[in-house]
């Protein structure tokens, strides 16, 4: 699947198969985020690989928006540095994308986590205090027996002008 494929067929992926993940696909997801573009080059982030199963869902059960986390087969806690990074949320969310247009990209799909509980959960990985939970990527394999549904899109013709704010036509 080349990248433009995978940018626009991606969806969110909240139902996993029990299947693993090849370690070698997981290595190219992980490094999908570490090539993201970063404001000065800073890379303001870092990644927590989670295989346990009793740690999966654990944190699962801390997404107050994503208890589907519990579910699959790897998880990977996004942090952001807190230090210096004026843009770090910027680009600790390309990281994210990387990451889930690479995953598709292999069969695998992931959705993104907006709520949970970040103190528990930093404190049961021992994140240092510099560190923010930025977000958690839960990693499988789709479910057949429930799939990722498409998304509406807004229409180009609502999103995209051409030399001049309101001018539809190219
Ligand atoms: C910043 C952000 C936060 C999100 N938070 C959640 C969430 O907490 N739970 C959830 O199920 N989906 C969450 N999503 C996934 C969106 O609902 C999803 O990406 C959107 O509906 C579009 O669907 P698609 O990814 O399949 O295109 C989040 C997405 C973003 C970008």
């Amino acid at each position: 699947m080349d990248a433009i494929e995978a940018i626009t067929t991606r969806k969110a992926l909240r139902a996993f198969a029990p299947d693993s993940i090849e370690p070698e696909k997981l290595k190219q997801i992980i490094d999908a985020g570490r090539h993201a573009m970063s404001a000065r080059n800073l890379q303001p982030w870092q990644f927590v690989v989670i295989h346990s199963r009793d740690r999966i869902r654990d944190i699962g059960a801390l997404c107050t928006t994503g208890r589907f986390v519990s579910d699959a087969p790897v998880a990977i806690v996004v942090l952001k540095d807190t230090g210096n990074s004026r843009w770090g949320d910027i680009d600790c969310a390309q990281a994210v994308q990387n990451m889930a247009t690479a995953g598709w990209s292999l069969g695998l799909g992931t959705c993104w986590v907006g709520n949970f509980d970040a103190p528990k959960i930093s404190q049961m990985l021992g994140v240092p205090d510099q560190w923010a939970i930025f977000t958690i990527l839960a990693f499988g394999y789709p479910n057949s027996a429930h799939p990722p549904q498409s998304k509406p899109l807004k229409p180009r013709h609502e999103v995209v002008y051409y030399e001049r704010w309101g001018n539809r036509q190219p």
